[in-house]
């Protein structure tokens, strides 16, 4: 294949790639915009592999693994393990780099004695080393807590920081060294990713359970950062902007998430935890909880004319979805006006509500933002809360010394009237209580989320 002809493919794949990002920022046209990415990397890996002279067999084996890989995980994983598999794909990837790009110092370590191979070429050698092997010990840290493996939750030390700061000096140190002294660039280069391996787990490791998906997010860019500076290695124009987009939407993505659980990045990062005063115990707050059943839950929803459904995490545990689209169709053919209140962080990760409830058909005109649900609140007869619990708890407003103090929230304490499903008073992910269950206008239908809205609809048809 001519260069020429590559090039222009790769533009092709560069712009699909765009127009597949920009369909990911709706939920309509998500599905389309994977499926645009997905092209994308189809047509970028097809002309790679025809634009030169591969070992076939050894791409083949490679392709067959990775191929069996991903079609055991895309049908095994639950979806609430989905941010530890995003951890580990991120991971991968930061790994690949680290590879490729030792590899190409190996196959061009002539021309690199000789002098021929330019500085560009050396600093983004070391680049790809450094943040590829951050980001492969640092998301292989992150899958570790997420998936609650003991040995790895919160290790903390005095000093911490400092080690840090030295490990990078020692990563940054060890890169000059490569670029200034290239004949001996595979040492230094096996120094910098060494040091980067170490760094990136001391990195994570401190980091609280509550801000590993931000921190998951930022470990995305850094894939995406190591792939585009491995692109500069090889030369290779579709990885320098695949890599770019995926490291900019990556920081995209932390920013947001940052401000949906009102932290600061530097927060997250250096591990400090937003300053909080004495949490009421849960007896106390508590005093005043009255439950219901769903026959009562069903003659409120039979008078009510305006119904907005909050689903949170234990929605997603409960797979409730299904029966939450089948409550909002029995009331929307009764004329009420069903709206599906989705706040930001609610679930595990990010659009997990979203993902859930298109699952079940949900049509998307349905799903409101958390503004939108909140400029409206007061008009809203019944909300009901399915599984949800922080992403609902007044005290974020209200309380100054919550530990969740500012963190935006969907207002349901506004509307007439409350109905929570959850299986106790547990507390959720804050680990703190919530007041919202023992408020006035508050009724708590105990039980399994789908459970609870199953009968509630049979209540319904029955009634
Ligand atoms: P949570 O505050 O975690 O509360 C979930 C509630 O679901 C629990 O209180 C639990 O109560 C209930 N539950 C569990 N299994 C259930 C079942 N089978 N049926 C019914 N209820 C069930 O959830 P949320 O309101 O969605 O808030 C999300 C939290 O996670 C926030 O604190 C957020 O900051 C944090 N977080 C979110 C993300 C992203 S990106 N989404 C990432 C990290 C952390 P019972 O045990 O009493 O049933």
């Amino acid at each position: 294949m001519s260069a020429e002809l590559r090039d222009l493919c790769y533009l092709l794949a560069a712009i699909l790639f765009i127009v597949g990002l920009k369909g990911l920022t709706h939920p309509r046209s998500a599905v389309r915009g994977n499926l645009i990415g997905a092209l994308a990397m189809l047509v970028a890996v097809v002309v790679t592999l025809f634009s030169r002279n591969f070992d076939w067999t050894l791409i083949i084996v490679g392709l067959v693994i990775g191929a069996i890989a991903g079609l055991v995980l895309a049908v095994k994983i639950q979806m609430t393990a989905m941010p530890q598999l995003v951890a580990l794909f991120n991971g991968l990837g930061g790994g690949a780099s680290v590879l490729v790009a030792g590899a190409y110092l190996i196959n061009k370590s002539d021309a690199i004695t000789r002098g021929d191979v330019g500085i560009d070429g050396l600093i983004s050698t070391a680049l790809s080393g450094l943040i590829g092997a951050v980001t492969f010990s640092g998301s292989l840290v992150a899958f570790a807590k997420l998936q609650e493996i003991k040995f790895i939750q919160n290790i903390r030390f005095p000093g911490m920081q400092a080690l840090n700061g030295l490990l990078l000096a020692a990563c940054l140190g060890g890169a000059g060294l490569l670029v200034t002294q290239p004949e001996h660039a595979s040492l230094y280069y096996w120094l910098v990713v060494t040091a980067a391996l170490v760094l990136g787990v001391f990195l994570v490791v401190g980091i609280g359970g509550a801000d590993m998906p931000v921190v998951i997010a930022l470990l995305n860019s850094y894939s995406g950062l190591a792939a585009a500076a491995t692109g500069f290695v090889l030369g290779n124009n579709v990885l320098i902007i695949a890599g770019s987009l995926v490291g900019a939407s990556g920081v995209i993505l932390t920013q947001i998430m940052c401000v949906a659980m009102n932290r600061s990045l530097t927060n997250v990062l250096f591990g400090t935890m937003q300053a909080s005063g004495p949490v009421q115990s849960a007896d106390e707050v508590y005093a005043t909880v009255k439950s219901t059943s769903a026959d009562e839950v069903a003659m409120l929803l039979s008078v009510a004319s305006r119904v907005v459904i909050v689903p949170g995490y234990g929605l997603a545990v409960a797979q409730a979805q299904h029966a939450v689209r089948e409550l909002s169709e029995l009331l929307t053919e009764a004329d009420t006006t069903v709206e599906f209140g989705i706040h930001p962080v609610a679930g595990r990760m990010p659009g997990h509500m979203n993902v859930l409830l298109a699952e079940a058909e949900i049509p998307y005109e349905a799903l409101k933002e958390m503004a939108d649900v909140n400029s409206e609140i007061d008009q809203v007869d019944v909300a009901i809360v399915v599984g949800a619990n922080d992403v609902v708890n007044p005290d974020a407003r209200t309380d100054p010394n919550s530990p969740i103090a500012g963190m935006p929230i969907i207002d349901v304490d506004k509307a007439r009237t409350v109905i929570v499903i959850k299986r106790s008073l547990s507390p959720g992910f804050a680990g703190i209580p919530n007041p919202l269950f023992a408020a006035e206008n508050t009724l708590m239908l105990f039980g399994d989320g789908k459970q609870a809205v199953l009968d509630i609809v049979k209540a319904i048809r029955e009634g």
